[in-house]
């Protein structure tokens, strides 16, 4: 491990599911017993909006329920010990990674607890409900705000600068997704292309396991604290 300076993690629902969240690829193909395309989608809250924004704050309402667990907190560990780069990629829309202590980190794919104004295009902290249509934080509008979430066709958050992390980092390490979507999906390569070595932590083999140097199958909970300890040993 002496020759790691820089590290990229990337998690997903996976890394939450200790935590009592629901992923999103359960065996029933449903999310919370909705098809992603009638809740994840723009074309979905242009349809019917009074769902899609019921879907979110009932998401939103049940973080408040729910606690970091072993892996989270292993991870915000790391990220406060690493004498190197180190940023945290997450396409979870929990705040779990913040409430453990994460600093550097980013939400790729948004978060529950942030509200979009389409009105003024301003992004605001809520933990709210948006189905009642509260005005804008920010331009007192009322009924323009929508879950400042990345759904299926819109452009994820932050690429460049995860692009350039990707290009400079020494170990690539995925934790908790099923490699389904892109871009989140084709990390591990753009990593492996710039020379970092590449580890997955997963409960099963995820669709681009083979991309991997190392495959550690199990739960989150126990795989990535005996990860971080490791990681630590040589600081
Ligand atoms: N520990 C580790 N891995 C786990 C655990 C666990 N306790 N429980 C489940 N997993 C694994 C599953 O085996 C699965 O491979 O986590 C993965 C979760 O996959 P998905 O439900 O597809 O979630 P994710 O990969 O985060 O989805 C990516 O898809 O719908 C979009 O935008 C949404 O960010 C999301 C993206």
């Amino acid at each position: 491990m002496k020759d790691i300076r820089n590290i990229v993690i990337l998690t997903g629902a996976g890394i939450s599911a200790e935590s009592g969240v629901a992923t999103f690829r359960g065996p029933d193909g449903l999310w919370e017993g909705h098809r992603v395309e009638d809740v994840a989608t723009p074309e979905a809250f242009f349809r019917d909006p009074a769902l899609v924004q019921k879907f979110y704050d009932e998401r939103r309402a049940k973080l408040r329920t729910v606690h970091p667990n072993a892996a989270h907190q292993a991870l915000a560990k790391l990220d406060a010990a690493w004498p190197g780069d180190l940023l945290l990629v997450t396409q979870n829309v929990d705040d779990l990674h913040d409430r453990a202590g994460s600093k550097h980190l980013l939400h790729m794919h948004g978060e529950l607890n942030s509200a979009w104004c389409l009105a003024c295009d301003a992004r605001s902290p809520f933990d709210g409900v948006m189905a009642t249509e509260p005005p804008c934080p920010q331009c007192g509008q009322p009924g323009c705000l929508r879950p400042d979430i990345v759904w299926f066709g819109e452009m994820p958050y932050q690429m460049e600068r995860i692009e350039q992390a990707l290009a400079r980092c020494d170990l690539f390490v995925s934790i908790g997704t099923s490699g389904a979507v892109y871009p989140a999906a084709g990390f591990v390569q753009t990593a492996r292309h710039y020379g970092a070595r590449t580890l997955e932590m997963n409960l099963d083999p995820s669709e681009g396991s083979f991309h991997f140097h190392e495959s550690r199958m199990g739960r989150a909970g126990e795989l990535v604290p005996d990860w971080v300890e490791e990681i630590l040993q040589n600081v």
